[in-house]
């Protein structure tokens, strides 16, 4: 349960940055001269992370990156963990992992919120590789609005409205969206960096896995690239205990008032904003992301 535990409120980060990246100060489950520390860690050639904004996909990534590593063998990739995916494929901004990561044998392992600028800078001597998993944004808001609501260490928003002018600020745990892609995208070409997203993991899954094996020189047989899809199917991941969170402690998740695995799909947020909010969330996007040319599938239907 500490497992579980510590892993939920690791995403109690904010990405503003360094000292500032602990919204709560009394569990110290960041230390803020830990998270300092990271950007000194040796890296390995053989160390691999997993970097998003919350609610883009870590946990689908904790299970791909078991799964890889296990050449699709579900056994063999929950023997790995004890409690839930994050025992070996855990945060490393969380308190002590910077420790134990350095302990660790390889291949290392984990999964980060982190900005560009408090990670590694050994990543941008080529060392290790890093998967990079953007989320259309809109998405991302009414994902961690639901999340907000069933995450007791984070504050429930009083209304939709509300909760979207706060991810707007940047005032939410993870700080600004627009920040942390650009932090990354626009440091890309200095680190061995494979950017993805989402939507292509969802419209795609055998691609996205054959990509990341390959990045990864993990070699696959088409048998079990196929295991590890099949493993790491939203529809599959919900039934199984170490990979849906189900056992994240109650005091952090209210299990009564909805899953961390909710809808696992694209456009949610039509379901959601305003034609006022979706204009104003344009102009930002418009006027934010002019450097990044990254484009979003932003409708399930331009999947087809
Ligand atoms: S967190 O809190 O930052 O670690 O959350 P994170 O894991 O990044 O994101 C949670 C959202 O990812 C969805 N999810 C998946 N979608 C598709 N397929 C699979 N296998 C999968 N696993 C997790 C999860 O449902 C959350 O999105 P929403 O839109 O809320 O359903």
């Amino acid at each position: 349960q500490f497992a579980a535990e510590c892993e939920m409120a690791e995403m109690r980060i904010s990405s503003s940055k360094s000292e500032a990246m602990v919204l709560d100060r009394k569990s110290e489950v960041h230390v803020p001269h830990e998270v300092d520390q990271i950007k000194d860690l040796e890296i390995r050639d053989s160390d691999v992370f997993a970097v998003t904004f919350p609610k883009s996909g870590t946990i689908w990534m904790q299970q791909i990156l078991l799964l890889l590593e296990s050449k699709g063998d579900l056994r063999s990739a929950n023997m790995r963990t004890i409690y839930t995916s994050s025992d070996a494929v855990g945060w490393i901004e969380l308190k002590g992992q910077p420790e134990r990561f350095t302990r660790e044998e390889s291949p290392r392992m984990r999964v980060t919120h982190l900005p560009f600028e408090l990670m590694p800078t050994a990543l941008t001597q080529r060392k290790g590789k890093v998967i990079y998993v953007a989320r259309n944004p809109k998405d991302i808001l009414v994902s961690f609005y639901y999340f907000h609501k069933i995450a007791k260490f984070l504050e429930t928003p009083k209304s939709f409205d509300d909760f979207f002018d706060k991810f707007m600020n940047g005032e939410v745990l993870g700080g600004s969206w627009f920040e942390h892609i650009k932090s990354w995208y626009l440091h890309k070409d200095e680190v061995n960096m494979l950017f993805i997203t989402y939507e292509e993991m969802i419209m795609d899954l055998t691609s996205a896995v054959k990509k990341m094996a390959d990045f990864l020189s993990i070699e696959l047989t088409e048998d079990e690239v196929q295991q590890v899809v099949k493993h790491s199917t939203f529809k599959n991941m919900k039934e199984m205990s170490k990979a849906n969170y189900k056992r994240a402690h109650p005091n952090l998740i209210d299990h009564k008032e909805g899953t961390f695995m909710r809808k696992g799909t694209i456009g949610d947020w039509k379901n959601h904003f305003t034609v006022t909010q979706n204009e104003r969330f344009d102009k930002v996007f418009e006027r934010e992301m002019k450097d990044v040319p990254a484009s979003f599938i932003w409708d399930i239907r331009d999947t087809s």
